[in-house]
């Protein structure tokens, strides 16, 4: 079967379609339906309920940590749990201060305004975001010389809910103006199953839990990938049991997917060859790695990386990336490397 690289299953990053409310009725919509994420659905949870009590907006929420494990579903939520709008765009979408002003002077008192990849907005367009976070006010300056005039646009109360994959590729300024920051983490095989038995509810698929568990343990603490895969399992299903998805029939589909039982793809194992076969095992600068097998370093750090340490194959030291005998012993390579 050809692989078509370009749509890997295991990508965490949004395709168009999961975006749409109308397209993805797996989103929860509240705190109640939200599986995992224990310790920041208790905080959120207070600071919500503190600022409704208090008749205010709730303080600025920055969120971060891998793709795929539900900033923008928990934005949306925040939200729905305060009764305001739900504004969604990025960094990189908002491409001039006037940008940010017309999305800010169109809010209403406590809208919630969702920023994703937060890192990328220009230097510009920050600069103007910081008054209006602190202050809820901006300042613009239009025309030159004799002809500059600045306007002082008053603003009504709102949450920024920023998120990123990385707090650090964050100004400190930015990331300062934050009341609220929290850290989102890999979910475990076990919160995954639940999340994939809630989705399989939703979209009328037949899975046991076997089914389920082989599903979640291959998703890579990814919310977005198992459900994704979900669905892909359910077209082998339909094919070769009847649309039942039972752990034969989940083993079988993710086989034919090349997903292996720890969840790595052809990516994920060309990479740690690499770092065997080039660099004996490693330590190796993500640099270097990232032009030998053609990818870019923040993919590595954002996409590859956190997935791979967590089960224990990969280490970041300060000289470089270094590979565990885990990993050799599970890709079939002696370790340590001669
Ligand atoms: N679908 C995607 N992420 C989810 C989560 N954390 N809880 C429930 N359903 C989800």
């Amino acid at each position: 079967m050809e692989f078509d690289f370009e749509n890997r299953i295991t990508d965490p990053e949004i395709i168009a379609d999961e975006m749409l409310e109308s397209e993805n009725p797996l989103r929860p919509k509240s705190m109640n339906e939200y599986i995992g994420q224990e310790k920041v659905k208790e905080n959120l949870a207070v600071f919500i309920q503190a600022a409704k009590m208090r008749e205010e907006s709730l303080d600025h929420v920055l969120l971060y940590g891998p793709p795929g494990l539900g900033k923008t579903t928990l934005a949306g939520i925040i939200a729905n749990e305060m009764n305001v709008n739900l504004r969604i765009t990025s960094g990189p979408a908002i491409e001039k201060p006037g940008d940010l002003a017309a999305l800010l002077t169109n809010m209403s008192e406590g809208d919630v305004l969702f920023i994703d990849e937060i890192h990328r907005l220009s230097r510009n367009v920050e600069e103007i975001l910081y008054p209006s976070m602190e202050d809820f006010a901006i300042d613009i300056v239009t025309g030159k010389g004799q002809m500059a005039a600045s306007y002082h646009l008053p603003l009504q109360h709102f949450t920024l809910v920023g998120a990123t994959t990385r707090a650090g590729q964050l100004t400190a300024p930015l990331r300062d103006r934050f009341g609220v920051v929290l850290r989102l983490e890999l979910y475990t095989p076990e919160e995954l199953s639940r999340i994939v038995k809630r989705s399989a509810g939703i979209l009328g698929i037949d899975i046991d839990n076997d089914g389920a568990f082989i599903i979640a343990s291959r998703s890579r603490g990814t919310p977005r990938i198992a459900n994704r895969m979900l669905k892909r399992v359910r077209d082998f299903a339909e094919v070769i049991n009847h649309g039942k998805i039972d752990g034969n029939t989940a083993n079988i589909a993710l086989s034919r997917l090349e997903v292996d039982e720890l969840g790595l793809d052809n990516n994920d194992r060309r990479m740690l060859e690499a770092i065997i076969k080039f660099y004996k095992g490693g330590p190796v600068g993500v640099e270097t790695l990232a032009a030998a097998i053609g990818e870019e370093a923040v993919t590595i750090e954002d996409v590859y990386e956190p997935y791979l340490m967590q089960i224990g194959f990969l280490n970041r030291t300060p000289r470089g990336r270094c590979i565990t005998a885990a990993a050799c012993e599970h890709l079939g390579y002696p370790y340590p490397i001669e």
